[in-house]
């Protein structure tokens, strides 16, 4: 266990040179992940494995490339297109060898299932699970849905990856790695708590009449609150449903299996493709708003550094965590909004998502 720990403490020491120092926490426990036949009787980690949805540009690619330069993680890039995710990873100057691309396309829960089979077949075992990846719809005037019917914004961000980590638990639970995680990508818009996320459409999942119709715009809302159809307000409470699967995974799971949940707001990327529906007015203006007015701006960059922490830094063990991060770019926990961290809503949220994507 003590050696563990000092070997946990050398790789803070070297995590934090290479991505930023953050505030200390202490959490390791003995693992035969630790290579014993290392030289002069020093222990060693075996290369970690992670999977980053969404890793083919914005957040999640920088993440890849924060953890894969490392050389203590492969990356397994989890993206719906593969061809962007090569040439993603390539202009990245991610080394050849350092990740692996595999198909996921989270708009299709038949897709997510044969994620799962191909990853098992692949032999890797599974350390920890980032799901970044996110649709954003804010000038969408009517809904689009995935393959399954549902909502594409709810339907991807928070349904695709619930099917997901759902599914990698037994693999998660499997790993020998000391510090097992499952991070979800939250969002300062879905919390109300906030000046962000008090511009309207505030998210609200209401009484959930929507979500436990299906989000089909058929026979129920394509709106998790039963209302009309706003892009901008089904991303932000898709951002709760993150929030709150992340608190719930925590409650049911943490103290059997050990495994860190967490989820981060990682600040204001203003110019990743998440903007992309935006008019263009819109991308002109909000980075260097961001810059200058609300100083909430950081860059792909920082940001990938930030959610390779929340991932990877042995400091950042914690669960039930949602992290961000102040001007100094030091890590603490923040408060969650009401309704992003009421434990019925949770509840209610885990049940009916699973209904849906057919785990009850
Ligand atoms: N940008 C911000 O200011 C900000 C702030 C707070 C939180 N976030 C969160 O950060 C995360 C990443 O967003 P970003 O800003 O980096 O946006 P981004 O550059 O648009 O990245 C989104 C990623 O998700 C992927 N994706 C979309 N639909 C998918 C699907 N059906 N299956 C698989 N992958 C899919 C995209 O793939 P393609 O490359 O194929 O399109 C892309 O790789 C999101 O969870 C977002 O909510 C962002």
């Amino acid at each position: 266990m003590l050696i563990v720990c000092e070997c946990f403490s050398t790789k803070q020491r070297e995590f934090n040179a290479r991505i930023g120092a953050v505030r200390a926490q202490t959490t390791a426990t003995a693992s035969p992940a630790v290579n014993r036949s290392a030289p002069e009787g020093k222990k060693t980690l075996r290369q970690g494995c992670v999977v980053v949805t969404g890793a083919s540009s914005g957040l999640g690619l920088a993440t890849a490339k924060a953890l894969a330069e490392t050389g203590k993680w492969h990356v397994i890039m989890a993206c719906r297109d593969f061809l962007k995710a090569e040439r993603a990873a390539k202009s990245a100057g991610m080394a050849k060898g350092s990740y692996t691309v595999m198909h996921l396309d989270l708009a299709s829960l038949d897709s997510v299932r044969q994620f799962v089979e191909s990853f098992r077949r692949s032999g890797r075992p599974l350390d920890v699970l980032v799901c970044n990846a996110a649709v954003y719809q804010p000038t969408a005037k009517e809904p689009t849905f995935t393959a399954d019917g549902f909502e594409l914004s709810v339907g991807t961000n928070h349904l695709g990856h619930f099917l997901l980590s759902r599914l990698l638990m037994d693999d998660l639970q499997k790993s020998d790695y000391p510090s097992k995680r499952l991070i979800i990508v939250g969002s300062i818009t879905g919390n109300t708590n906030t000046l962000a996320g008090n511009v309207p459409p505030k998210a609200n999942l209401g009484d959930m009449r929507g979500l436990a119709g299906g989000l089909n715009g058929l026979n129920s809302s394509a709106m998790i609150d039963g209302g009309d159809f706003d892009g901008a307000k089904a991303y932000k409470d898709s951002k709760v449903c993150n929030m709150l699967t992340m608190q719930e995974f925590h409650r049911r799971y943490h103290e059997e299996t050990g495994i860190t949940f967490a989820s981060l707001y990682p600040g204001c990327i203003a110019t990743t493709g998440l903007f992309r529906e935006h008019i263009p007015l819109f991308r002109l203006l909000f980075p260097p708003f961001q810059k200058y007015i609300t100083k909430g701006y950081v860059s792909e960059d920082e940001a990938g550094k930030r959610l390779a922490q929340v991932a990877a830094d042995p400091s950042l063990t914690k669960s039930g965590v949602y992290w961000s991060w102040n001007k100094d770019s030091a890590s603490f926990e923040n408060q969650l909004s009401q309704e992003a961290s009421d434990a019925d809503k949770a509840r209610k949220v885990w049940e009916v998502s699973e209904k849906l994507v057919g785990l009850a």
